[in-house]
């Protein structure tokens, strides 16, 4: 059993040993029992479908520990949706929603003693995949497929948490095509995304925010987590086809709507970001992660929003909110806890 003195007050978003992790294979056109594993490690052929054409499709979700000592998973049902359109696209086979909830309840029960304590910024991070196994070597569909949830502590994904952080964009790379793999999460958007990543970190940025493949006319997302702006008491977030469908986006339009704030969904061209009173990335890690300036590399413009020191009015009921619902603080009005314990 891995060591558990952890200083949860202050976790960055890294992987962490924790006890189990939990996994499933498909074979001969079924799913087999839920496996409990302690092992880091995948035995793997190595002509295995995932290894060579990306046959790989993953998850993200939160568990919470409550002042009453529960612990709430953030909205697992969504995440088991997506997974299912995620395998769908890519050809794998879909894992059923009750196989998928079934897993997570487990992992979590299983590594209870990793749930951060209530009152730290901090929760564990759940992290489901899926791969094709079966041995290959031209491209078509695997017939075998292995999902494995594992978990880890974690703190902030961005680097500042809930503090204000710069964002860049540019014109010179895309991280999926038009009509492509954006609306899912599979591993290849990753891959594609990690050298404009890094060139963003590299010159002191938080992350790369893309504009729609097609035109780059529009503002897609901020690598690993949507976007969204304040204006005039309302909450706009770009619709387009090619960003991921955030569970966090979807729950913090609701919590919007809830809050007497009004909710803008549609394509936003860039130049519009001249106009916004507020901005931020939002996602599974992200949470809500403040954005206090995206400046554009291709044409030197500089775009800025609110204090650089403290996020905005608007984005901060709305962090306060999500947070306090998932901590069980407020009642979950809209039923999205999933409770164990
Ligand atoms: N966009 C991308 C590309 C992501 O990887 C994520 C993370 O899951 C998100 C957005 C945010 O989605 P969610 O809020 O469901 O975690
Ligand atoms: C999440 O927010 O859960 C994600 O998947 C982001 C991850 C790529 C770090």
């Amino acid at each position: 059993m891995a060591e558990n003195n952890i200083d949860w007050a202050s976790m960055s978003f890294s992987y962490k040993p924790t006890d189990f992790n939990v996994r499933c294979t498909f074979k001969d056109g079924q799913w087999g029992p839920i496996e409990v594993s302690d092992s880091e490690y995948i035995p793997m052929h190595i002509s295995a479908a995932c290894l060579h054409y990306g046959q790989e499709s993953f998850e993200g979700l939160k568990a919470f520990r409550g002042k009453d000592g529960k612990i709430r998973v953030f909205r697992p049902e969504e995440n088991a949706k997506r997974f299912i359109r995620s395998a769908e696209g890519i050809g794998m086979e879909p894992m059923p929603e009750e196989l998928f909830l079934e897993m997570v309840r487990n992992v979590v029960e299983l590594n209870e003693r990793w749930v951060p304590p209530y009152g730290v910024d901090a929760s564990l991070y759940i992290r489901p995949f899926e791969i094709g196994i079966t041995p290959l070597l031209g491209v078509r569909p695997a017939t075998e497929y292995m999902v494995v949830m594992l978990v880890s502590p974690v703190g902030a994904y961005f680097k500042n948490g809930f503090k204000p952080t710069k964002v860049c964009m540019s014109r010179e790379y895309d991280r999926v095509a038009p009509k492509g793999t954006g609306s899912i999460k599979v591993g290849g958007n990753y891959a594609a995304s990690i050298v404009a990543g890094e060139r963003a970190h590299n010159l002191g940025y938080s992350v790369m925010l893309y504009l729609d493949p097609k035109e780059k006319k529009y503002l897609d997302e901020c690598g690993a987590a949507n976007f969204f702006a304040i204006k005039d008491n309302t909450y706009i977030t770009p619709a387009s086809d090619s960003i991921l469908p955030s569970i966090t986006n979807m729950s913090l339009k609701q919590i919007a709507e809830d809050l007497g704030i009004k909710v803008d969904a549609r394509p936003i061209p860039f130049e519009e970001l001249e106009t916004f009173e507020e901005a931020s990335a939002c996602g599974t890690a992200a949470v809500c992660s403040p954005i206090c300036q995206i400046d554009d590399l291709d044409t030197g413009k500089v775009y800025t929003f609110g204090s650089p020191d403290q996020a905005g009015p608007l984005t901060t009921k709305l962090y306060n909110r999500l947070r306090a619902i998932q901590n069980g603080d407020v009642e979950d009005t809209h039923g999205w806890n999933m409770i164990i314990g």
